[in-house]
């Protein structure tokens, strides 16, 4: 037997045996592959990130406009609990503090995005510019390099203003293409001076997919099977269009890179000895991460997407393809439109080939791929239903990259895991083991040769996330959203990531194992204070409204008895 026959045997037998196993299974010990103990390249940059919507707050604060989020997360039975985002861990009041935080963990960049309708509040430029939020993010910008960290600034991270909704369609539009480019410009010609890398998207797959084919996202439309491409389509060349600005209007003044932002999980076939499982992992990865980062390094979508979607579309009767298509000039304005890639990575599937029906009726993004995807119930999955810890899948994605795209120049924006919202543990083991094995096997690819210049652990804090509303915790450090102050408690992965940071990688086996120890040793005491919190925010009520209503009170009887009193003498 061939030793890759063996590995898919093994592999198939694995999924099928750890159904029984599930239970038993001690998940920390889920090695895949040997530890490696070494080094990044020095330059290495580390830093975590954020999101405007997710953390700001402040939504109708200081003359913001409405996004689309405001407005799907206040319609009801849209989010789990029907959270919303309008104070979420008031991020734009605690600019100082969250700095704070990020130079305690030594970081050399953070990562967050600019709430458009925050700077133009219908998103139409002409209409107006609203100055209190720029100040906003300049005074941010300011304070993380007085302190020594990069900003890393992510220009769309999915709060359309409304207005572009409301009056065009939001990104079913070509309009947005100007719209944004204008916004986009608006930010380098203010933060462009201080700001050097940018990023146009944040992870527009989602953008796509599950604000306009699935509806969980805002807007919240159901376009199915025809939605998201265009949506897609018209994030591209957004995009593309924003690249160009830069390069011909700020490049040589302000010296500065645009990237875009692209998700991706791994996929990785079932059976790696059978050619239509290889075939449909392949199309998985391509039709997730590849349907953007195809056209910015290559000018066009992937093959596999344009044969697939168009021979559906023509079963299903339809003159063209449901995937929209490039013309020869747009193909070269888009090509190579990409001075870094971030790449935003969690999870891995296990795929395997499945042909779907192509009737009109079940059309959409997902059957389009004729696919199956599976997981091994043996795979941790501490938080997100959708997220299991599979480290070595994260190799495997940058070799993908470096060999798909001609090795670009790689910042990992985003990675990491969540908890539930009802756990108050601070002792984030899980996460430590997380973040460990994760970033391990990106050193392995860059042993591999893969140029990643960044990571970006996600999140700094808990916050808003997305359909799912507080109930999953990402952050490094923990927020108390009962609490109107919304304080902050460093979990022990802190201490953990510090660790890494500090020497640049896993000097041995015994210091790493030392650093766990002692980041879950000193976890317990913010787990007390988190503990004593209801008293504190009990005492807060206590000075705000028990006090003054008792003096209030006893002013009040003072006056009447002492009416009493004079009345009694005359
Ligand atoms: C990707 C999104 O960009 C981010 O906002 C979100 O918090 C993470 N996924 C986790 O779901």
């Amino acid at each position: 037997m061939r030793p890759c026959c063996a590995f898919a045997v093994c592999h198939v037998f694995m999924l099928v045996l750890c159904l029984s196993a599930a239970e038993d299974f001690d998940w920390t010990k889920n090695d895949h592959g040997s530890f490696y103990y070494g080094t990044f390249p020095a330059g290495f940059s580390w830093g975590a990130g954020s999101s405007a919507y997710q953390t700001e707050g402040a939504w109708d604060k200081d003359g913001k406009g409405l996004s689309i989020w405001d407005v799907f997360s206040h319609k009801k039975g849209k989010i789990q609990q029907n959270d919303t985002g309008d104070s979420s861990c008031e991020g734009y009041y605690r600019v100082k503090d969250d700095v704070s935080l990020i130079k305690e963990l030594k970081l050399n960049h953070y990562r967050f995005s600019i709430s458009w309708p925050r700077l133009f509040p219908t998103g139409i430029k002409s209409d107006h510019i609203n100055e209190r939020g720029i100040q906003y993010y300049s005074d941010l910008i300011d304070q993380l390099l007085e302190n020594n960290i990069t900003p890393i600034v992510t220009l769309y991270h999915w709060d359309l203003p409304q207005v572009l909704h409301e009056k065009y369609g939001g990104w079913q539009n070509i309009s947005m293409v100007n719209h944004f480019n204008e916004f986009a410009n608006l930010c380098f010609e203010r933060f462009g001076n201080r700001v050097k890398y940018w990023i146009t998207f944040n992870n527009p797959w989602s953008v796509a997919v599950e604000g306009y084919e699935t509806g969980e996202h805002a807007p919240g439309l159901r376009l199915r099977g025809t939605g998201a491409y265009k949506a897609a389509h018209h994030i591209i060349k957004a995009h593309a269009k924003v690249w160009h600005t830069y390069d011909t209007q700020w490049r040589a003044k302000q010296k500065g890179q645009v990237g875009i932002s692209l998700s991706g999980d791994w996929g990785e076939p079932v059976d790696i000895s059978n050619q239509k499982d290889i075939e449909a992992a392949e199309r998985y990865v391509q039709f997730y991460l590849g349907w953007f980062a195809t056209p910015v390094f290559h000018g066009d979508y992937p093959q596999v997407m344009k044969d697939f979607i168009g021979r559906k579309s023509s079963q299903q009767g339809l003159g063209t393809s449901r995937l929209p298509t490039f013309s020869p000039q747009e193909k070269s304005y888009i090509k190579g439109t990409c001075d870094f890639l971030g790449i935003g990575h969690f999870t891995t599937r296990y795929i395997t080939q499945k042909n779907n029906p192509s009737g009109r009726s079940s059309s959409s993004y997902f059957t389009d791929r004729d696919l199956a995807e599976l997981v091994d119930p043996r795979w941790p999955d501490p938080g997100s239903e959708w997220l299991y810890s599979v480290p070595w899948g994260f190799r495997r994605l940058l070799n993908f990259v470096k060999t798909q795209y001609g090795n670009p120049a790689i910042y990992v924006t985003e990675n990491g895991v969540s908890e539930k919202m009802l756990c108050t543990e601070l002792c984030d083991d899980w996460r430590i083991q997380y973040f460990k094995d994760y970033i391990n096997e990106m050193l392995k690819a860059i042993k591999d040769g893969v140029n990643v210049k960044g990571y970006t652990a996600w999140s700094l804090l808990d916050k808003f996330e997305w359909d799912e509303g507080f109930s999953e915790r990402f952050g490094l450090y923990y927020v108390d959203f009962r609490n109107k102050n919304k304080p902050r408690y460093p979990k022990a992965s802190v201490q953990f990531y510090k660790r890494i940071i500090s020497s640049n990688g896993f000097p041995n086996q015994r210091e790493v194992e030392n650093w766990r120890r002692k980041a879950v040793e000193t976890c317990s005491s913010s787990n007390q204070l988190l503990a004593a919190d209801p008293l504190t925010s009990h005492m807060e009520m206590v000075t705000e409204i028990v006090v003054p209503t008792v003096c209030t009170l006893s002013i009040l009887l003072s006056a009447i008895f002492l009416m009493f009193l004079l009345r009694r003498r005359n």
